[in-house]
C-alpha cells in the first residue's frame, strides 16, 4: 500500500477504509470484509459508537497490529477547567480498551471546539509515552490550526477535513504542507451529495480508463497526495475503491475535476454559531 510519510517520521497508508454513520451493529462484519478485500488502514472515532465492533473485528482478523494503521479520536471534552486534560487521557483509555488495542496509530481532536488547548497537551503526552504514534486534528480551519501549531510543542500531524470535488481544500492544502500537517478527506464521494456519483464530467473520465466515478474521484485526491477513508458497507464496493493504484488521471483530467470546486461545504460549517452550539452540546456518554 502507497503510504504518506507524516511530520514525525510514521508512514500512514495514503487509502483506509472509514466507518462513520455504520450501524454498531453492522461494523464487525463490514470491518471484516474491509481487512479481508485488503485495508490495513481504519478510521474511527469515539463518538461513531462503534470503537468495539471495529475492535472485534480486529482480533478476528489475526492480521498482526503492526500491519494496520487505526486512527480514532477524541469527542469534545465537558469537564470543568483544570481537569480537561485527564477526561481526555481517560477518554483515550476508553477508546483503547474499546478497540482492544495497546496503542492507536494516529489520535484526533475530532473538532476545533471546547477546550481543545488543554485536549492537545494531554494529547502531546500521550504521544510522548508512546500511546498514540501521532496525533493531529480533525474539522480545523487553517486560522485554528496555525494558532494551535504557534502555542504547542508538538504539530499535528493530520488535519482530516472535508475534502471532495466540490470542496477541494486546495489552499488549506497548501498552506497545511508548508506547516507540516498532511491532510486527510472526510466524505471523498460527499457522501454522494450534489449527484456526485452520476456527474457526466466525471463519468466521462471514468469511462476513458475504464472506471467507475468513485475510483476517478479517490484516484484525484491520491494524485494530489490527500490521505482518503472511503466508507462502503458493500465488499465488492470495498475492493473497487482499494482498486485505484493502476491508472493515472491525466493533468488535463486533474484541471477538469478542479473546476468542480465551489468552495464550500456540503455539510456545515464549522464558524456557524448554531451548529458551534450543537456540535458542543452533544454528550456521547
Ligand atoms: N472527522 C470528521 O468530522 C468526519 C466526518 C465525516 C466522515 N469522516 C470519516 O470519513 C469517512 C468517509 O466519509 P463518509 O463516510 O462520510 O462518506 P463518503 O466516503 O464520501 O461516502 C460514503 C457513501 O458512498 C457510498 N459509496 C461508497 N463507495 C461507493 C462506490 N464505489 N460507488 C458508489 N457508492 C459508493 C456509500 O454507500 P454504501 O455504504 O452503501 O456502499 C456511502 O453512502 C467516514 O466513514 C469517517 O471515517 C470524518
Amino acid at each position: 500500500m502507497n503510504t504518506v510519510t507524516l511530520n514525525n517520521g510514521v508512514e500512514m497508508p495514503i487509502l483506509g477504509f472509514g466507518v462513520f454513520q455504520i450501524p454498531d451493529e453492522e461494523t464487525q462484519a463490514a470491518v471484516e470484509a474491509a481487512l479481508d478485500a485488503g485495508y490495513r488502514h481504519l478510521d474511527t472515532a469515539a463518538s461513531y459508537l462503534n470503537e468495539e465492533a471495529v475492535g472485534l473485528a480486529i482480533k478476528n482478523s489475526g492480521l498482526a497490529r503492526d500491519e494496520l494503521f487505526i486512527t480514532t479520536k477524541l469527542w469534545i471534552q465537558h469537564a470543568p477547567a483544570g481537569s480537561v486534560q485527564d477526561d481526555t487521557k481517560r477518554a483515550f483509555d476508553n477508546s483503547l480498551r474499546r478497540l482492544g488495542l495497546d496503542y492507536v496509530d494516529l489520535y484526533l481532536i475530532h473538532q476545533p471546539l471546547g477546550d481543545y488547548y488543554s485536549e492537545w497537551r494531554a494529547m502531546q503526552e500521550l504521544h510522548q509515552d508512546g500511546l498514540a504514534r501521532a496525533i493531529g486534528v480533525s474539522n480545523f480551519h487553517l486560522d485554528r490550526l496555525v494558532d494551535l501549531i504557534d502555542h504547542n510543542e508538538i504539530v499535528p500531524a493530520v488535519n482530516q477535513i472535508e475534502t471532495h470535488p466540490f470542496h477541494q481544500r486546495a489552499a488549506d492544502q497548501a498552506m497545511m504542507r508548508e506547516r507540516g500537517v498532511q491532510i486527510e478527506s472526510w466524505g471523498p464521494f460527499a457522501e454522494g451529495k450534489n449527484n456526485l456519483f452520476t456527474k457526466p464530467l466525471l463519468s466521462t473520465i471514468a469511462d476513458a480508463h475504464g472506471k467507475s466515478v468513485a475510483q476517478v474521484v479517490l484516484r484525484w485526491l491520491i494524485q494530489r497526495d490527500v490521505v482518503v477513508i472511503p466508507k462502503s458497507v458493500r465488499p465488492e464496493r470495498m475492493a473497487q475503491n482499494l482498486d485505484v493504484f493502476d491508472f493515472t488521471l491525466t493533468d488535463e483530467q486533474m484541471s477538469r475535476i478542479a473546476a468542480l470546486d465551489t468552495g464550500a461545504s456540503l455539510f456545515f460549517d464549522h464558524r456557524d454559531p448554531a451548529m458551534v452550539s450543537w456540535l458542543g452540546n452533544r454528550r456521547i456518554n
